[in-house]
């Protein structure tokens, strides 16, 4: 089901507030100046440290690491844990929740040495050897560039401060983005396990009351074709917080309207979504997103025309992430939400099946019925209900 008066009213308020929007108030709501160390991580407690690593095509990304538990007790030989958020979102969505709910405090609490990436062109990641945000050629970037660059990047970062192969935690994209290039046996050699969080691979079935219409009325085409080549920019952010703000509109509403009906969370987590996000990404990304949605299938980039896939791919249609052909001993740990509306119940069964002959003490599979697709990162009960098991699993492996 669709409600296309919603999303035309969305994109109705994105265009007033575009044109109204002025320049000076767009870079006073970047806040994070201090970084998400200083101004997330530290007030609750725990030593956090900002990195940074440049990708082989020059994206410079900003990680935080939170070496210790709230003891502060120094374990030699802590096993490195990476954290990657997904779009619309940065390393902060896993920090809105009091530390006895967010899973990178209860992973330094256990033992854990818990590093948090973001993603290129998030408020943490702008920079770039040669290129600023404002260049055209900065946002020419899909998923696939995370695929190929980003995460290698990060995994072998990680890889190289700590002496230990990883395991890993993705969100939404963050899952897509690894299960794409454990598909080409990419990253497996610096891999411990793998837990995938609101998994989305195929997203066919995907049933948002905004990101369905949105895909269908080709809204990421037209933000091109009008010269936006970020998505959301900063007047966008401050519209949804004004939008949320204003008293008489519930912004879990909102939230519900995106990612489906959300069981447990509570509204200063919400208020402390709203602060840092949505966070901007290329308008390609969303293009390549809305493109798989369409076509059902786990694929590159399409550029619309055989002569111009043949160049880029040396033949006219896009490459296909076969999920098949993920190795079946490597270990991973799925939970998926039956009120999900981004990683569809219908779309995760897809995804599932081609994991059919996966080894079976090498694949975990959660199911939360009353779980939307924020609950696994926000939900005031996920450590209970999800982040214990993901630990038990990942103590196995
Ligand atoms: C920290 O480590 C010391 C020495 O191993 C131990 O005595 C102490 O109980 C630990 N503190 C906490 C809070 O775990
Ligand atoms: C990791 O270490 C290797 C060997 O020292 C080095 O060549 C590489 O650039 C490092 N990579 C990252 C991302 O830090
Ligand atoms: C919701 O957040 C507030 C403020 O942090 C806190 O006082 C309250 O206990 C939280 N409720 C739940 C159910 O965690």
């Amino acid at each position: 089901m669709s409600n296309p008066s919603t999303t035309l009213l969305l994109l109705a308020l994105l265009c007033v507030s575009a044109v109204a929007a002025t320049r000076t108030k767009l870079n006073s709501i970047n806040n994070l100046d201090d970084g998400i160390c200083k101004s997330m991580v530290e007030t609750q407690g725990y030593t956090c440290q900002e990195h940074k690593v440049t990708t082989a095509d020059g994206y410079i990304l900003g990680l935080q690491r939170i070496p210790n538990g709230r003891s502060g007790n120094e374990t030699a030989d802590k096993l490195p844990v990476l954290l990657q958020h997904g779009v619309f979102l940065d390393a902060s969505s896993w920090l809105l929740n009091p530390p006895d709910q967010a899973l990178p405090y209860i992973l330094a609490d256990n033992g854990f040495d818990v590093w948090l990436v973001n993603s290129r062109g998030t408020s943490s990641s702008r920079g770039h050897t040669s290129l600023s945000p404002k260049d055209p050629a900065y946002w020419d970037w899909s998923w696939d560039e995370l695929v190929a660059y980003d995460l290698p990047a990060s995994f072998q970062y990680v890889k190289n401060k700590t002496g230990h192969k990883l395991h890993y935690v993705g969100h939404s994209l963050g899952t897509l983005t690894a299960l794409a290039a454990f598909s080409e046996e990419k990253l497996l050699n610096l891999l411990r396990s793998a837990a995938l969080l609101s998994p989305v691979a195929y997203l066919g079935h995907i049933s948002s009351l905004i990101l369905r219409p949105a895909v269908d009325i080709f809204a990421a085409e037209k933000l091109k074709l009008l010269g936006w080549l970020e998505f959301p920019n900063g007047q966008i952010q401050q519209l949804v917080e004004f939008i949320c703000t204003t008293r008489g509109i519930d912004c879990s509403n909102l939230l519900a309207a995106i990612g489906g009906p959300n069981c447990c969370l509570n509204s200063s987590s919400i208020d402390a979504l709203v602060e840092h996000d949505p966070q901007p990404t290329a308008t390609k990304n969303l293009i390549h997103l809305s493109q798989i949605v369409r076509k059902g299938t786990v694929e590159m980039y399409d550029y619309g025309l055989e002569d111009t896939n043949i160049k880029h791919y040396k033949k006219p249609t896009p490459p296909v992430y076969n999920m098949a052909n993920i190795p079946k001993d490597v270990p991973l740990f799925f939970s998926y939400g039956g009120r999900d509306s981004i990683a569809d119940i219908n779309d995760v069964g897809i995804l599932l099946d081609k994991l059919r002959d996966h080894d079976r003490d090498k694949l975990v599979v959660q199911y939360r019925e009353e779980y939307a697709h924020v609950d696994f990162i926000m939900s005031v009960n996920a450590n209970q209900v999800v982040y214990g098991p993901l630990l038990a699993f990942f103590r196995l492996h």
